[in-house]
């Protein structure tokens, strides 16, 4: 196995970073996972373009550009031998002595990336998953795909400590997302998710699904929704780059609708296999 490290191909046991490094201390970086259908990245143009994104988006700049980024994960994905599975990218701030304030000076970014075989959830996928609601308790800069995740991981947690796949977050009466996917809920016969703004990830599936909706016909909405809607909706399903489209059957314990993934969701599922064939 082989991973990347700044501008390195390296073998996977020998990249190592410093116990220094802003991103082991203070989870000072940003992330992408990028999915890799037959040997092939999915989306990575939207991803290397939120990953510049949001690095930018805290004052850090990347070692490279995105095309040169791309022939590097490409060349990665080569030497792995990925087939389905993910990329994992992360840059950090780099390697200074702690202390709150940016280092000063020429400190290089910290990029590390990786491959991790893995195929599609084709059960969840089949059957829809449950979910728990619980109070969005991040901060207010959600459009930044930062490695700083505790929020994510206490929600997600406490989905699996109830024999959960998802937690669906929400401030207040105010629907925002899962602890790592993109919300969605049908009402009248319309696609509703949260609109992309600091409350939620601009996920890139959720913009493919967008897409979808558009070139099909089918009606959407990006606006905020209550968890009364959510309560009321015909169909509920989450996305992200692991979970696709992904049919959620049940909230809190309360079925949806039959407990069966609906109408509008299968279509969505069915137009998203076109795309990654
Ligand atoms: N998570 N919202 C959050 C908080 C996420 O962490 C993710 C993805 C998404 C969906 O984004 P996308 O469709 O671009 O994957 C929404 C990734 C998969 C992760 O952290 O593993």
């Amino acid at each position: 196995e082989f991973a990347l490290l700044n501008e390195e191909i390296i073998d996977r046991s020998q990249a190592k970073v410093d116990i220094e490094d802003r991103g082991y201390q203070f989870g000072d970086g940003v992330y992408e996972v990028i999915r890799v259908y037959n040997g092939k990245m999915f989306t990575l143009t939207e991803h290397l373009k939120r990953f510049a994104d949001s690095a930018e988006s805290i004052g850090i700049s990347l070692p490279f550009t995105s095309l040169k980024l791309s022939e590097m994960l490409e060349e990665l994905t080569e030497k792995n031998n990925l087939q389905t599975g993910n990329i994992y990218m992360q840059v950090t701030r780099g390697t200074a002595p702690r202390n709150h304030l940016f280092p000063t000076g020429n400190v290089t970014p910290t990029l590390v990336a990786y491959t991790i075989n893995g195929v599609r959830p084709l059960e969840n996928l089949k059957s829809g998953v449950k979910t728990i609601l619980t109070e969005d308790i991040r901060w207010l800069r959600c459009d930044i795909k930062s490695l700083n995740l505790l929020g994510n991981l206490l929600a997600k947690q406490k989905a699996s400590e109830q024999g959960c796949f998802e937690a669906i977050q929400h401030r207040g009466q105010e629907v925002t997302e899962g602890s790592s996917s993109n919300i969605f809920m049908v009402k009248n016969g319309t696609v509703i998710t949260h609109e992309s703004n600091h409350l939620i990830l601009k996920g890139i599936t959720k913009d493919v699904i967008l897409d979808l909706c558009f070139k099909n016909n089918i009606p959407v909405q990006e606006r905020t929704f209550s968890l009364t809607e959510l309560e009321e909706a015909e169909e509920v399903f989450l996305s992200s780059t692991t979970a696709e489209v992904m049919p959620v059957i049940e909230i809190d314990g309360k079925k949806i609708r039959s407990g069966i993934p609906g109408h509008l969701t299968r279509k969505l599922q069915d137009l998203f296999e076109k795309e990654i064939e």
